[in-house]
């Protein structure tokens, strides 16, 4: 690990269940963890934790404005998808110097309809997606039914039959969107942009195994297409910090993007291990907080790894304090002879 940056701090909100990434940072500088959950136990990885107002309370973006000033935060990073528009909008008026895209594309990626029509409108690869109003008889199927706005992987069905897809419309008691099942594997692609929207990384890895939006088993890979996909949906959304890209590789269509999601997605391993000494995109993060200038360097990391994450826990006494016990200790993971 490099030596501490001290110019500044960063601040991250929603951090939940992601003790990676925020244990990531705190080894770097100061981390302060904004989320309301006394039970989100990324949190406790943080030099502080603190608990925000609501994110639709006019107070919330004054509650972070004032953490920003008290421990000289240069950067504040969402988490979850449930902010960033918000953090956007703050960062558009001057209130808080927040790694997100406008306003606009925030938006746009978070409703997975309009993040379909923007993609085809900037000539980037999209599966071909429809709203349930349109006609349904007419599609090539099966289709997925998909709640325009979803996250970690919730409430989306595959629909066998125009019957099955307006079943599903129905039963998801939200918006929906009916989109081309993809076939193939499944990828995701882990980008950085700097302040100016400018794509300095892109990490291509395989989704062998997902469980509620985070990847639990992957490799990362050095494959040129979706390295130079991954740089064009960066700089075509001028994107601020990291953003995770899915696709599928379908056999009939090709590369379609199912999901973009302006923030780290749902797995730390290409970001925090396949970038090169120094270049980990926390330790990039911290040196932009702190005004320094990145050259891109789209394509420089390491490939072949395969990752594959596990649970771990914390006990917290009755004041929700880490007790410190641990009944088991991460060991460091040594070679083993092969299996038999
Ligand atoms: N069009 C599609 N074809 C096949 N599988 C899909 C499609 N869209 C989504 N999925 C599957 O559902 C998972 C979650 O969908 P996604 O669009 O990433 O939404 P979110 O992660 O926001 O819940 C994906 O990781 C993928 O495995
Ligand atoms: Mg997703």
């Amino acid at each position: 690990m490099r030596e501490r940056d001290t110019r500044v701090a960063i601040a991250l909100t929603g951090v939940g269940k992601r003790y990676d990434i925020v244990s990531c940072f705190a080894a770097l500088t100061n981390t302060i963890a904004v989320d309301p959950n006394p039970l989100a136990p990324a949190q406790y990885a943080a030099q502080v934790r603190v608990a925000p107002p609501r994110i639709d309370d006019p107070a919330y973006v004054p509650f972070l404005q004032e953490l920003c000033e008290q421990h000289a935060v240069g950067a504040v990073l969402p988490l979850t998808d449930l902010d960033i528009e918000v953090l956007a909008r703050a960062r558009e008026d001057g209130l808080l110097p927040a790694m997100t895209p406008s306003s606009q594309v925030a938006r746009a990626t978070y409703d997975k309809y309009e993040a379909h029509m923007m993609l085809e409108r900037l000539g980037l690869p999209s599966p071909p997606t429809v709203l349930p109003g349109d006609d349904l008889d007419s599609l090539r199927y099966p289709v997925m039914v998909k709640p325009r706005r979803g996250s970690g992987a919730r409430s989306i069905h595959l629909a066998h039959t125009p019957d099955q897809a307006r079943f599903f419309v129905d039963y998801v008691q939200e918006p929906t969107m009916v989109q081309w099942a993809m076939g193939g594997e499944e990828m995701s692609i882990d980008c950085l942009g700097d302040l100016e929207g400018r794509c300095l990384n892109a990490i291509p890895r395989t989704m062998l195994e997902s469980r509620g939006g985070e990847s639990i088993k992957g490799q990362v890979l050095h494959d040129r297409e979706l390295i130079d996909l991954g740089a064009r949906v960066m700089e075509a959304l001028a994107v601020r910090g990291p953003a995770t890209i899915q696709i599928f590789r379908d056999p009939e269509i090709g590369i379609g993007i199912t999901d973009v999601n302006t923030r780290f997605g749902g797995a730390f391993p290409g970001p925090a291990y396949a970038a090169r000494e120094g270049r980990s995109y926390p330790e990039l993060i911290v040196r932009m907080a702190a005004g320094d200038q990145i050259e891109p360097h789209v394509g420089d990391f390491t490939s072949g790894m395969t990752f594959t994450r596990y649970y771990w826990q914390l006990e917290l006494d009755q004041q929700m304090q880490p007790t410190g016990r641990e009944l088991v200790r991460p060991e460091p993971h040594r070679p083993l002879p092969p299996r038999r």
